[in-house]
């Protein structure tokens, strides 16, 4: 059996220049796009996704010409909540052409490349001892792809939505030549915020990326008869944890019906019911994340936020 030893040089592929020329082509990409923000929790099922279609649709609705990179590859969401499954992607040569979501959001997700809706994402290869590093390693060269070869074109906001889990994050994140700032979700629960306390170590110590602030989701549920407020975790209050953590805080969203049929349906509620009270939670929420990346000097030039 011959081993890569035994084989003169690259064996003609190239494979140095391509990889070279894929970090290029992400590189100059990654140039036209003015603010970089990616979402992330520690722990699954929190309201990642949900929370990015909408942030998404604030800043589209505010003038902001954006961009949704759904880096989940294995559960991916973002199709569905922005209502894009099924969309055809054109393949051109300057790139793929992003779905468009409402608004003009510009969506990817490895959703748009299943053939059906039961399909995994199965990556063959190893299964022992090496297997979840090289699993991490096919999903930080799928999201190269994605990055270095859909035609975002020039965009004032990237969104990243992130799979959860702190693991793999630093790979994923490392990818990009610039972040701008990191968004952390957690429900007011212990078992999540003592994943939120990793996920900040990690953004600070191994990312080195702004902390743009902590969103506290399904805060609450009020009851729709008699408006009265009802806790639905016991965890320690996340404005408090915020502060502890020496991160700012950036709101609360109370758990709201409404949200979750919209995502279903595939139109964030922000932009179809404006008044829901997980909608007007959520546009508070995007002005402060506007207002943060503003005054950051590297985005001195962008757009207006909302
Ligand atoms: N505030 C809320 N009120 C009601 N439903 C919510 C709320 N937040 C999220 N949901 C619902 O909870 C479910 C999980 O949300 P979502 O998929 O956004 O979580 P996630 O953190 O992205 O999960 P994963 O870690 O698997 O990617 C979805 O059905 C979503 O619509
Ligand atoms: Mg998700």
């Amino acid at each position: 059996m011959k081993t890569y030893g035994d084989i003169p040089g690259d064996a003609g592929s190239d494979v140095l220049g391509q990889v070279n020329a894929q970090q290029e082509r992400l590189r100059a990409r990654m140039a036209r796009i003015h603010a970089k923000v990616a979402v992330l929790s520690g722990k699954g099922g929190v309201g990642k996704s949900v929370i990015v279609a909408n942030l998404a649709a604030a800043f589209a609705e505010g003038g902001l010409r954006v961009g949704v990179l759904d880096a989940d590859i294995n559960g991916p969401s973002l199709g569905k909540m922005l209502g894009v499954r099924g969309q055809r992607l054109a393949f051109e040569t300057a790139g793929v052409q992003p779905a468009l979501g409402p608004l003009g959001i510009r969506v990817l997700s490895m959703d748009l490349f299943l053939p059906s809706d039961e399909t995994p994402v199965l990556w063959t290869g190893p299964t022992e001892g090496g297997g979840y590093l090289w699993r991490g390693a096919m999903e930080a060269a799928t999201l190269r792809e994605f990055l270095a070869d859909t035609e975002w074109g020039e965009l004032d906001m990237l969104l990243l939505d992130l799979p959860p889990g702190t693991d793999r994050i630093p790979s994923l994140l490392s990818l990009l030549p610039e972040l701008h700032g990191i968004v952390i979700v957690t429900l007011p629960s212990q078992v999540s915020q003592l994943i939120v306390a990793k996920s900040v170590t990690m953004a600070k110590e191994i990312v080195k990326a702004p902390i743009l602030g902590l969103v506290e989701n399904m805060a609450a549920h009020r009851c729709a008869h008699c408006g009265a407020e009802e806790a639905l975790f016991a965890g320690e209050d996340s404005a408090q944890m915020a502060e502890r953590l020496a991160i700012p805080f950036l709101g609360r969203v109370p758990f709201d019906p409404v949200l979750t049929r919209c995502a279903d349906e595939g139109t964030p509620v922000l932009l179809s019911h404006p008044t829901a009270p997980a909608a007007q939670a959520l546009s508070r929420i995007a002005a402060k994340i506007g207002e943060a990346l503003h005054r950051a000097p590297a985005l001195a030039e962008a757009k207006e936020s909302p």
